[in-house]
């Protein structure tokens, strides 16, 4: 089979590629290693920065969002148990955020791709890419049991950070930075009303975070020892837990529940440059990891996916100029997104071997930011999201 474009992974990256080559009339086939089902099983993010809920709207994927969204218009920090500070976004930059899940995303991205008639290849398994540095790249691999070749024009990377297109890269090629935290997230979420907006918490206790997918779907989030698992958590434990860290008449507002998903996550800063080789282009995890402190991961993927996609439609128009800036372009975005991502991971977690000075001087950051205009300018900024280049 020959085909335009080479699409490795059918995640929020890979579909949103898919959905806007779709709409230029480029043609192209998805390459997944697991399901669908297990695709959409996934819990993931659910912050999206303004860019973002205006992406999605351009390219017809804003109808439900629109509907089932919740419009955060603050950021609330609680900090020495008893502060609150509020960023109002629109205020200090115009821009507000949209909570609305990666999961439902996902879902009107694979409704959008049924409706296009687009070829994805669910369960592949043996991807593997070649001649990646010439003008003829191939995807091979195998489905229900049948070897497949796709000869096509370009790979785009679409595979997560356990993918196999970044290691595809020559490792002479690839300078990769890296940051671990050492920490967790625990999450859970409960079929309960919300708290009404997105608040963080530093506490001396360790990081919390009350977030929410819809009216009746609430996301919680403590921070916890990498050494933890979830067995170690029972419910009781973990409401007990996010009620310390958060200030009392805040706590006694949130209404608690069972938990229908509990996981730990780890936390890691992660970029690989460049992100394209001859015909191969990276978008996305495969290319780039942030801690979820900041609610970039999702967004980053958009951003890549806006530029990748404009890049190739405007290849077969006969210019190259994006597709020859893509990398160094997305990369700008992208380390904007790190640094924001690790100042804020820096800012609102304990770190094991944080002394009382660490701890003050992490609170006199939060008052300054209690008080300063152009702090709270500064966050809204990056929290919402730069513009596009
Ligand atoms: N071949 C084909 N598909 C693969 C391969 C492979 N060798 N390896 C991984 N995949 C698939 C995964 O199964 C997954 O569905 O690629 C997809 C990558 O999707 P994501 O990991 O979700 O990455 P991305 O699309 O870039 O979206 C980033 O998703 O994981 C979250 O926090 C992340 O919010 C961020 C967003
Ligand atoms: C979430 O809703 O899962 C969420 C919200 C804000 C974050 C991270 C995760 O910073």
């Amino acid at each position: 089979m020959h085909t335009q474009v080479a699409i490795i992974g059918a995640g929020p990256a890979g579909m949103l590629l898919s959905h806007l080559l779709n709409r230029a009339g480029v043609e192209h086939v998805v390459i997944e290693r697991v399901s669908r089902e297990y695709v959409l099983s996934r819990i993931r993010a659910g912050v999206l920065e303004w860019g973002t809920v205006e992406t999605l709207r351009e390219c017809g994927l804003g109808d439900r969002m629109d509907r089932e969204g919740h419009v955060h218009e603050t950021i609330n920090i609680a900090w020495r148990g008893e502060e609150v500070l509020t960023v109002d976004t629109g205020e200090m930059v115009g821009k507000l955020m949209m909570g609305y899940g990666q999961t439902n995303i996902q879902e009107d991205l694979y409704n959008a791709a049924d409706t296009a008639g687009t070829t994805i290849f669910f369960e592949s398994s043996d991807v593997e890419l070649h001649d990646i540095a010439t003008e003829s790249p191939s995807v091979t691999f195998i489905c229900n049991g049948v070897g497949e070749r796709i000869d096509c024009d370009f790979i785009a990377g679409c595979d997560g950070f356990h993918g196999v297109s970044r290691v595809s890269i020559p490792a002479s090629v690839t300078t990769e930075y890296e940051k671990e935290y050492p920490f967790g997230w625990l999450g859970i979420l409960s079929e309960t009303p919300p708290l009404p907006h997105l608040l963080y918490a530093n506490s001396s206790r360790g990081f919390a975070l009350c977030s929410m997918r819809n009216q009746m779907l609430s996301r919680y989030y403590v921070q916890c020892p990498l050494t933890d698992s979830v067995d170690e958590w029972s419910d009781d434990r973990f409401w007990a837990e996010l009620f310390d860290r958060l200030p009392h008449d805040m706590a006694t507002q949130i209404q608690t529940g069972p938990s229908i998903e509990k996981s730990i996550a780890p936390l890691r800063s992660y970029v690989a440059e460049p992100m394209s080789y001859g015909r191969l282009y990276l978008a996305g995890d495969a290319a780039h990891i942030v801690p979820p402190t900041g609610a970039k991961g999702l967004n980053l993927a958009v951003s890549d996916v806006r530029y990748l996609s404009r890049a190739i439609v405007d290849h077969y128009a006969g210019e190259d100029d994006y597709l020859e800036s893509y990398s160094a372009m997305a990369l700008r975005r992208v380390w904007g997104a790190v640094r924001f991502s690790w100042w804020l991971t820096s800012l609102l977690h304990r770190f094991p071997d944080q002394t009382a000075f660490d701890q003050r001087a992490q609170e006199q950051e939060l008052g300054y930011l209690s008080t300063s205009r152009a702090a709270q300018t500064a966050l809204s900024e990056q929290y919402v999201g730069l513009p596009y280049e």
